[in-house]
């Protein structure tokens, strides 16, 4: 018989770096942190990612409904950005207010000082229940702070290792909230045909 708390803590090896993921739709724009992301393409002149976002976070109808987003990776320097985006919803407050950002080639939100980021064109979709897989080509990229030496790239590992104490508890709640309305919608999977899928 497998442990589910035993399982879980083997599966977050799995898990990508902390991202910031950014949207827009009808000139509303948002921001959100995501440690789900992956590469999805070996081939060099055909970039792409694959990013898997809950139903009931903002960024996703904006994503759905739009059929592209920013992927950031970012520096471990960035707490502040991951608090703001991360721990509260883009339905109840403008996150990107004081954020330096500009609109990219494809009209969603560039963060201005991230490690580097990606420029996605979703081009198919998966639904698992509670969140939706989203297959983005990337279209524009930018490599920021990633040039400049002795900044490295936010972890999984090292988010976890050093996010500020003051900040623990809150992100175990918002954990663990997400994780019962996941529960609850996991087992519902529908069939899904992405609109664009590129010929
Ligand atoms: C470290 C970290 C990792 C997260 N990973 C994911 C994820 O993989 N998928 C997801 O949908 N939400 C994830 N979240 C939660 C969202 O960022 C959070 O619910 C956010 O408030 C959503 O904002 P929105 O409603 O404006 O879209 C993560 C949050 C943190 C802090």
């Amino acid at each position: 018989m497998f442990d589910p708390q035993a399982t879980y803590q083997l599966l977050r090896n799995l898990t990508s770096p902390v991202v910031a993921i950014t949207s827009e739709r009808g000139g509303k724009r948002n921001g959100m942190i995501i440690d789900s992301a992956v590469r999805a393409s070996i081939v060099p002149d055909v970039p792409r990612l694959a990013i898997f976002i809950h139903k009931f976070n903002f960024s996703h109808d904006l994503i759905f409904d739009t059929g592209r987003f920013v992927l950031h990776l970012l520096r471990r320097d960035q707490f502040d950005l991951i608090h703001t985006l991360g721990f509260a919803s883009g339905r109840d407050r403008d996150k990107l207010a004081g954020i330096p950002h500009h609109l990219g080639a494809l009209g969603a939100p560039v963060l201005d000082e991230c490690f580097a980021h990606f420029e996605c064109r979703v081009i198919n979709a998966m639904d698992t229940g509670s969140s939706t897989c989203f297959l983005g080509d990337v279209v524009a990229v930018g490599a920021g702070a990633q040039e400049q030496p002795a900044v490295e790239v936010m972890t999984a590992a090292y988010f976890r290792a050093n996010l500020p104490a003051a900040w623990r508890a809150a992100y175990e709640h918002h954990l663990s909230s997400a994780q019962a309305v996941a529960r609850a919608h996991s087992r519902n999977i529908r069939a899904l045909t992405w609109r664009d899928i590129p010929r």
